[in-house]
């Protein structure tokens, strides 16, 4: 499937009031209009975008969507069709619901696992309209994707691999530094990043871990690793290179419980040819001052929906 990335990631949340004053405060989202139809709910936008992270009230915090964007309509139609061949229940988006995403078309389907997806294309945009929240030197975005997810997951199947790498054509990035099964997974078009989505296997746990979002500049790390501090907010990791990446990161919680890893680039990622083993997760930095899983990684019944868990249950069954 021609996939470029992650275009939008959707939540819900208990405390909306608190993601309205972090977003553009802390992280220099804008704060994006709601669409007629979905008044209650909080957009941020990252580029020119409409929007790339919507927060739904919700009575638990937790990750309600990914949406994974297509470059155009054929690449859309053809995975659709690609979908339906392989057995994956498909929901189209009726357009009510692609006009509250922004979108051209819009499918939903779930993973092996009971995550929630989308396959979007033609989101709405517009060239040089991004006003960051605060002072702030952008996102890196666009024509890439928005970052990546890491997500716990209570099963670790082999169809949740062969979903993403067979079914939707990821390429299998390895299962990084991490102990315990992990694995790394980008999109069949992006060229650019290491990862768009990585699962990691904790047994009765599940739900969102971090998301990492690229900055321009490493001015945006360290301008936004001041805030958090001086705002006391709960820092995961500090300051740091990965092992794996050419980036410098820290990650800190959000409202929503899940962290947040600010990343900048050193140098652009290449693809390594080979698939690397790190002996550590980093070179230096990243030193883990709080939990690595934080109140948005619960017990599944916590977390997920009726048929993320009614997908979980029969797939225990099938085991
Ligand atoms: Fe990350």
């Amino acid at each position: 499937m021609d996939i470029i990335g992650m275009g939008y990631l959707g939540f819900e949340s208990s405390n909306l009031e608190a993601w309205r004053t972090y977003g553009p405060e802390v992280m220099g989202f804008q704060i994006g209009s709601s669409p007629e139809a979905d008044r209650d709910s909080l957009y941020f936008r990252l580029d020119d975008r409409r929007h790339r992270l919507a927060f739904h009230p919700g009575k638990v915090d937790r990750l309600a969507y990914v949406g994974w964007e297509a470059r155009g309509k054929l690449e859309f139609r053809a995975a659709t069709q690609k979908f339906r061949d392989a057995g994956v229940q498909v929901t189209v988006g009726d357009a009510a619901l692609c006009d509250i995403r922004g979108v051209k078309e819009l499918i939903r389907f779930r993973d092996p696992v009971g995550n929630q997806h989308e396959l979007f294309y033609g989101q709405k945009w517009m060239p040089r309209s991004f006003m960051p929240g605060r002072p702030h030197g952008g996102f890196v975005a666009d024509a890439r994707g928005m970052g990546h997810a890491v997500i716990i997951t209570p099963e670790f199947p082999p169809e949740l691999e062969s979903f993403f790498t067979e079914l939707m054509g990821f390429h299998y990035y390895g299962a990084g530094a991490g102990k315990g099964k992990t694995a790394f997974y980008r999109a069949k078009l992006n060229n650019e990043t290491s990862h768009d989505i990585a699962f990691g296997h904790g047994p009765n746990k599940a739900g969102i871990q971090h998301v990492g979002l690229f900055v321009k500049s490493l001015r945006d790390v360290g301008e936004t690793y001041d805030i958090v501090k001086k705002r006391q907010l709960p820092i995961m990791m500090t300051l740091g290179a990965h092992a794996q990446d050419p980036h410098v990161s820290f990650y800190h919680f959000s409202p929503g419980g899940f962290a947040f890893e600010v990343i900048t680039e050193l140098e652009p990622w290449h693809n390594d040819g080979f698939e690397l083993n790190p002996e550590k997760l980093s070179t230096w930095g990243h030193e883990l001052v709080g939990p690595i899983l934080g109140a948005s990684v619960r017990t599944p019944e916590e977390v997920l929906d009726e048929e993320g868990l009614a997908i979980l249950e029969r797939l225990r069954q099938k085991a």
